[in-house]
């Protein structure tokens, strides 16, 4: 064979060779698109924002999808709906963050259905990030959301007047996973391992992360954050860095549980750094969940936080403090609930 002839095959065989590399490496051609989402309700999360992904629209609406889908279910655990403060209001925090760095958030939100859509129109619309309380509710009535009556659900109205005969405040692990509206009987979820005989009931997330068929990455925190909490009182949800961070070059992390440790280590930008330096999504929510426990690790056996993340190959993995922490993803390859290590 002349040298011309070989370069001529070289040029015709190489990216055949290339693709074959990235089929047998597995993670080498990205999986995508593909979103994770929080708990096991992540399951109709992850299916709403499946329709966005599937049809190759853009991770930034699949994950607003996906937020706006738990707002909507009545008697949900995030959204109105949820417990309320020790006041008796409920009020609402949440964040999102596009591929561009580009984030907007709420917080202390109250009589608003979807407050990941007004997080948006702040991204979108204003030169901040963050709007809070009134000023938050005024901006969503300017733009059009309509203001809900705000009055309690049925079962929110039964536990907060519960809660008001004792007026304490304690943190329950892995009360996300409990079954809604059904505090004192056994959990039914897939990995519902808790049950409180008290039906304490007192605090909601969902977080979700997606990349799209563009190799995009976006997420969205939707929260009515710890029920009975101070009036007041935000938590990691709608604090870009703490419940979200998304970085476009190297993947995007979200956070479940008690937001006070999350803020106090930037769990999730950490989360992010830690990938940036090389390790696997569940490697980089595993140091971020030692962090918070070595500051404190006698505190830490009362509380849980659970880190999840996602990285540009398509590869996730998350990390909990305690047993419990579940998490749903939804590609071409799987439609599942995955249970989360933990370290205590
Ligand atoms: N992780 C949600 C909160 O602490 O409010």
């Amino acid at each position: 064979m002349n040298r011309r002839k070989f370069l001529h095959l070289s040029a015709l065989t190489a990216p055949l060779l290339a693709a074959k590399k990235s089929i047998a490496g597995n993670f080498e051609a990205p999986v995508k698109p593909i979103v994770i989402s929080t708990w096991d309700s992540g399951m109709a999360v992850n299916a709403a924002a499946w329709e966005v992904l599937s049809k190759k629209g853009r991770a930034l609406d699949a994950v607003e999808a996906g937020a706006m889908k738990m707002e909507n279910t009545p008697d949900c655990c995030v959204g109105l709906d949820g417990y309320p403060d020790r006041d008796g209001i409920v009020t609402l925090d949440s964040c999102i963050m596009d591929e561009y760095s580009n984030c907007g958030a709420v917080a202390g939100l109250e009589r608003i259905k979807h407050p990941v859509s007004v997080a948006r129109k702040i991204m979108e619309t204003t030169p901040h990030v963050l709007l809070v309380g009134a000023g938050a509710q005024q901006f969503a009535v300017q733009n059009g959301f309509p203001l809900e009556s705000g009055e309690l659900s049925e079962s929110a109205k039964k536990a907060y007047a519960d809660w008001l005969k004792k007026s304490e405040y304690k943190p329950v692990i892995n009360i996300e996973n409990l079954p809604v509206r059904q505090a004192g009987k056994k959990g039914n979820g897939p990995f519902a391992p808790m049950f409180f005989e008290d039906g304490s009931f007192n605090h909601d997330t969902m977080g979700l992360v997606a990349m799209d068929s563009s190799n995009n990455l976006s997420g969205a925190v939707t929260t009515s954050g710890m029920a009975y909490k101070i009036h007041g009182r935000v938590g990691d949800s709608p604090i870009i860095g703490a419940g979200l961070f998304v970085d476009n070059e190297v993947g995007a992390a979200t956070s479940s549980g008690l937001g006070e440790e999350v803020i106090r280590i930037c769990g999730t930008h950490l989360v992010v750094e830690f990938m940036r330096q090389g390790l696997s999504p569940e490697m980089a929510c595993k140091k971020a969940v030692e962090r918070i426990v070595k500051r404190n690790p006698k505190k830490a056996k009362e509380l849980q936080v659970g880190f999840l993340a996602l990285n540009k190959k398509g590869q996730y993995g998350a990390y909990a403090i305690q047993k419990g922490f579940v998490f749903s993803v939804k590609s071409e390859r799987e439609n599942q609930i995955h249970q989360s290590k933990f370290l205590l």
